[in-house]
């Protein structure tokens, strides 16, 4: 098996062309997967790319890009079910795939801490349930509502089909639980059930499920609960979301209170002391894993200790007090029928592999990538090989490598169009500084393409963005295909145009649009004319400003012609205003470069004039007003001693505060342990109040 170039071995534009066709795979699987309940690939080759996708952004973080995935959880819910917005997220895991990988695990969180390597510290070890996660709230004893974890944030309600799960009690059993408890786990359907179902559904002439856990996501997701109610569904509980009073000190405690309170608990949960400890039980129940009657995708640790949980935190989407070590992934063999090519949001062409269907780790698998251009021509991939498919996690699957001598006589070596397929533009790859082809053959279209302005407007449309309601991707296709919505600022007018006399079609009278649907819909539009700047500014599509960028910009300027007139300023590399941009905390040359770029572009000026004609952003809700130190611009210096400086800095922006490396005139507090220097002596230069460690800690109340 040839395995993929490492990350470390990519040069900049390899990993530029990588990462966009990862990014649309991703993007692809995890609607397939969150919104469809029928995913293409195994949780493996997501997990593959998805880490693959993560090792491109640490290694390159240029490239993490307006849309960048990593600070997403899922997908959106669907809008089936009524939604629930989480009282605390629910959160995904980072994936180790290394036994090597737990050490490192391990030792980052006892950096994090500041332990000395005498000091104990515990961890969970429990199976990865391959189901889907659920949260469980509890009110006084009673289950009041369940849901799906959705994107994260906003999930589904499902109460009335949780309530059909016998396993899960309508009523907390004994004593002791919090008034509100959330717990959270994972709805799962046991391997014989789900041979079972799928044998009941194919006698039926019904879709068949392609795995236990599509069988379990789909018959929660049901409309009708009855029918939920005649699949046998059960569940775990791993977690919890809000307690209106803690109820354990440790991990294990809580699961123990889960079980005292009638909830399921996994019986495979142990406690390690070490990596060593960790590794072992993981590979004690890889061992296991064909035994259990349910189907698992790996081990998950967690820091026993609730109170270092707390310390811990999370990183974008992902706690830092645990982590999922995934099985390794798994390989078949198939035969390649076709080659088709699909056009991303930035124009790059990404051949992907048609696939005669092949189970793969218990997925059945009918597509798989090629990567690019010379990938193809590397791997000599030629419809009619039988080709090796990978999927390792949950990412995409992979050609690893063709079988040669199956090959038949009259295969041909593949040719790459130099045509884009979606608008007929040139398809060209560009040189670089020394001449040397990119890797991605990409679209010279630009605006004109639909493969792009379509992508770009669903991102301005999309859920972390202007987050319109009723404005899908299947709306914006379909408002773009009708040349009614071409630019962002279109949506804005769309309303206006409808109700013109002249309109030639109204849109009430397209097949899927009712007369409500259309009120709906321009009334959701209405709403957004005040935006928060934040959502604004992510919205634009600028390269390299995703979510918390655009966030850090947002909180910077606090209005948009603030951004926009220090933007321009800053065109002249050593101006105080570039410096401005690339000195907010966590931006950067990269990002203050496309930012700056943005602006100076003339096309993207008209377009802004047009959809502030339309838009007005308003500066962003603080995170936490109520926290002492919101807002505030906050210098750490000296060494401290309750906590390290990662740390430190965590809790702060945590509190909504922003944290800066040096001191300037801007600088509102100084938190300064013994041996501070020249930060301190600046800071009573300018007259900014500095205060102890143990000062902080009362302010912040922690
Ligand atoms: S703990 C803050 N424990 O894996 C994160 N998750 O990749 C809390 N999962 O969304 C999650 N078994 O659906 C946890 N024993 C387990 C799990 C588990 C399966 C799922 C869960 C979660 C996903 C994260």
């Amino acid at each position: 098996m040839r395995k993929p170039v490492p990350v470390e071995d990519l040069t900049p534009l390899e990993a530029r062309a990588e990462y966009g066709r990862l990014h649309a795979e991703i993007a692809a699987h995890d609607v397939a997967y969150h919104q469809k309940d029928a995913p293409v690939v195994s949780d493996a080759d997501y997990d593959a790319l998805r880490r693959r996708y993560e090792a491109l952004e640490a290694r390159f973080p240029d490239l993490a890009d307006a849309a960048s995935l990593t600070s997403r959880v899922g997908a959106a819910p669907s809008e089936k079910f009524a939604k629930v917005r989480h009282a605390v997220p629910m959160l995904s895991l980072s994936n180790l795939f290394e036994e090597s990988e737990a050490e490192d695990f391990v030792e980052r969180v006892r950096r994090f801490l500041g332990l000395g390597p005498l000091l104990p510290l515990a961890f969970t070890a429990e199976p990865k349930i391959d189901g889907l996660s659920c949260t469980l709230r509890y009110e006084g004893g009673a289950l009041v509502q369940a849901a799906t974890r959705g994107d994260g944030y906003e999930g589904e309600d499902v109460t009335a089909n949780v309530r059909m799960i016998a396993e899960i009690p309508k009523r907390l059993a004994g004593a002791g639980w919090p008034a509100v408890m959330e717990a959270r786990g994972e709805i799962y359907m046991r391997r014989s059930d789900f041979a079972a179902l799928n044998a009941r559904q194919e006698a039926a002439g019904d879709k068949l499920f392609a795995n236990p856990r599509n069988a379990a996501a789909g018959s929660l997701r049901q409309l009708d609960p009855a029918v939920t109610a005649q699949r046998p569904l059960h569940f775990f509980a791993y977690a919890w979301g809000e307690l209106s009073s803690p109820a354990a000190e440790t991990q294990i405690g809580m699961i123990e209170a889960f079980r005292a309170w009638g909830l399921p608990t996994n019986e495979e949960t142990v406690l390690c002391e070490d990596a060593r400890g960790l590794v072992a039980h993981y590979r004690r129940i890889a061992e296991n894993r064909a035994r259990l009657p349910y189907d698992i995708d790996g081990v998950v640790y967690k820091v026993n200790d609730l109170a270092l949980q707390q310390r811990l935190g999370f990183v974008s989407r992902s706690p830092r007090w645990a982590a999922a070590h995934k099985f390794p992934a798994e390989q078949a063999m198939t035969i390649l029928r076709g080659i088709d090519i699909q056009v991303g949001r930035t124009g790059a062409l990404t051949p992907v592999a048609r696939l005669e269907p092949v189970t793969v780790g218990g997925v059945v698998v009918t597509n798989a990538t090629l990567h690019n251009e010379d990938e193809v021509r590397r791997k000599d991939v030629r419809v009619g090989d039988t080709v090796v498919v990978q999927r390792a996690g949950d990412v995409i699957p992979q050609i690893v490598q063709i079988v040669a001598d199956k090959r038949p006589a009259d295969a041909r070596p593949y040719e790459f169009p130099h045509i884009c397929p979606a608008c007929g533009s040139a398809a060209v790859r560009e040189l670089d500084a020394k001449g040397e082809a990119d890797a991605v053959r990409r679209c010279t279209g630009g605006l004109v393409c639909p493969a792009q302005a379509v992508e770009r407007l669903k991102h301005f449309a999309s859920r972390n963005a202007f987050d319109i309601e009723g404005l899908g991707d299947r709306q914006i296709e379909f408002f773009y295909e009708k040349g009614l919505v071409r630019t962002p600022a279109d949506i804005f007018t769309l309303e206006a145009r409808d109700a013109q006399p002249g309109a030639l079609v109204k849109i009430r009278n397209f097949e899927g649009f009712g007369e409500t649907s259309v009120r709906n819909l321009f009334a959701a539009i209405a709403a957004r004319r005040a935006v928060a700047l934040n959502r604004f500014i992510f919205a634009l599509g600028v390269r390299h400003v995703g979510e918390t960028n655009a966030r850090r910009l947002a909180r910077h300027f606090e209005t948009f012609e603030a951004l926009r007139a220090t933007a321009r300023a800053a065109q002249d590399e050593a101006s105080e205003a570039r410096a401005e941009i690339k000195n907010i905390e966590g931006v950067g040359d990269v990002v203050a470069e496309a930012v700056v770029d943005f602006f100076a572009e003339p096309h993207n000026e008209t377009a802004l004039d047009a959809l502030l004609a339309q838009v007005t952003p308003v500066p962003m809700e603080r995170v936490e007003a109520s926290s002492p130190v919101a807002g505030k611009v906050v210098v750490f210096t000296g060494a401290l001693e309750r906590m390290t400086r990662e740390e430190a800095k965590a809790m702060a922006e945590r509190l909504g505060a922003k944290v800066a490396g040096s001191v300037s005139k801007k600088t509102d507090l100084v938190v300064a342990g013994p041996g501070a220097g020249s930060k301190l002596a600046k800071a009573e230069g300018f007259g900014v109040e500095v205060i102890t460690e143990d000062e902080w800690f009362a302010r912040v109340g922690a």
